[in-house]
């Protein structure tokens, strides 16, 4: 063959070892560096996509997390610990409330209105429960209490159509009966008598005592949640009775005005004034708006017969406390019996009270009787 036939291309040249050596060099240095720069751009990619699948793995699981928070409310002085999930559930349901959140106090009261109901269902097909008891519960009504710092959900589902349901965030605030600041008293001598809300307009005090009975009633705006004095006392009270192996919570705290209609509405609604007026108060003359009132464990009458009860009645004074309604003392109360219901007045009131065995229109020596 004609070395001819090649004619196009060019002759070799000839190259010198030297030359080959440096070529080889710079082409294995330009392959080096393009396999570099390809690792350095998968190992970013890499790195997005395993933050962001993290990242969505924990949104998912709406994972508890705890984180210090300061808060700016005057009422709160020092840094608080709260419990948040990251997430907030996404109402779908039908039902509609004036809020999708609660902010209270521990043993402070607050009512979210359901506006309107699913298609088809009623008020009576409501099913409230809690998320955590500890921190809030919640009763029948949608009642929500606050029992410790932090944050849970609260969810109302329909009984007639179980898809519907919402949920409700609610912020249990520490302060500063929870912070340490004020310490339980734990004798008589100690407890000391509540305070006087001289300020207010319409409020009855007989010999320094705030009076709530079916003869003196509340102005619907006096809206002191549960008194500090109250609920640290009721501290004492509850590691009191711990100590003896007995179990006593708050039940119920502070009702607001507007708390006390919903619930005497609702009984007036299944047993008829008449019967509703013999243990429930007509808004405006309940206690639990004065703020100083703790209903204990379950609003129930076998809970009288408890070892609970038995030691709530015989020590209840030594915290500051009364029974409020006794057995026996409905003509003066004009209340039935009621073990669970303690009302704080401080251990010198309380003490005497004891021992006499009075309750607190006897005491007092005043009636307690609505107008009409
Ligand atoms: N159960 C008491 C009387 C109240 O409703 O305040
Ligand atoms: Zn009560």
């Amino acid at each position: 063959m004609d070395n001819n036939n090649y004619g196009s291309h060019r002759p070799r040249k000839r190259v010198s070892r030297k030359t080959l050596r440096r070529r080889q060099l710079t082409a294995l240095f330009i392959i080096a560096l393009i396999v570099l720069l390809f690792v350095i751009l998968v190992a970013n990619a890499c790195s997005k996509n395993s933050k962001s699948g993290d990242g969505s793995k924990k949104a998912a699981a709406t994972t508890t997390v705890t984180k210090i928070t300061t808060t700016t409310d005057p009422a709160i002085t020092t840094t608080t610990t709260t419990t948040t999930t990251p997430a907030d559930p996404v109402n779908k349901s039908d039902f509609k409330l004036d809020k999708q959140s609660v902010y209270i106090s521990v043993g402070e009261t607050d009512t979210p209105m359901v506006q309107a109901y699913p298609d088809g269902t009623t008020e009576a097909d409501e099913r409230w429960s809690s998320g955590d008891k500890s921190i809030a519960t919640v009763d029948e009504y949608g009642h929500i209490t606050g029992m410790k710092p932090g944050v849970c959900y609260i969810t109302l589902r329909s009984a007639a159509d179980p898809d519907q349901e919402v949920m409700i965030k609610v912020t249990v605030r520490g302060d500063d009966t929870t912070n340490g600041t004020l310490t339980p008293q734990s004798n008589t001598a100690e407890a000391p008598a509540p305070p006087v809300h001289d300020d207010t307009e319409g409020l009855t005090y007989i010999d320094g005592i705030l009076v709530a009975n079916k003869s003196y009633s509340l102005p619907a705006d006096f809206d002191p949640g549960l008194e500090t004095i109250c609920y640290t006392q009721f501290q004492a009270l509850t590691s009191a009775a711990a100590k003896e192996n007995l179990n006593i919570w708050l039940g119920s705290g502070y009702r607001s005005y507007h708390d006390q209609e919903i619930i005497y509405a609702n009984y007036v609604k299944e047993d008829g004034k008449e019967l509703a007026d013999t243990y429930s108060a007509r808004p405006g003359y309940s206690e639990h708006q004065t703020g100083l009132v703790i209903d204990v464990n379950t609003i129930d009458d076998a809970f009288g017969a408890t070892p609970e009860a038995a030691w709530l009645a015989e020590h209840a004074h030594e915290y500051g406390f009364i029974i409020r309604y006794p057995y026996g003392k409905e003509a003066y109360t004009g209340y039935k019996y009621e073990p669970w219901h303690i009302r704080y007045v401080g251990s010198e009131v309380a003490t005497k009270m004891y021992k006499n065995n009075q309750c607190l229109e006897e005491y007092l020596k005043i009636k307690s009787e609505y107008k009409e």
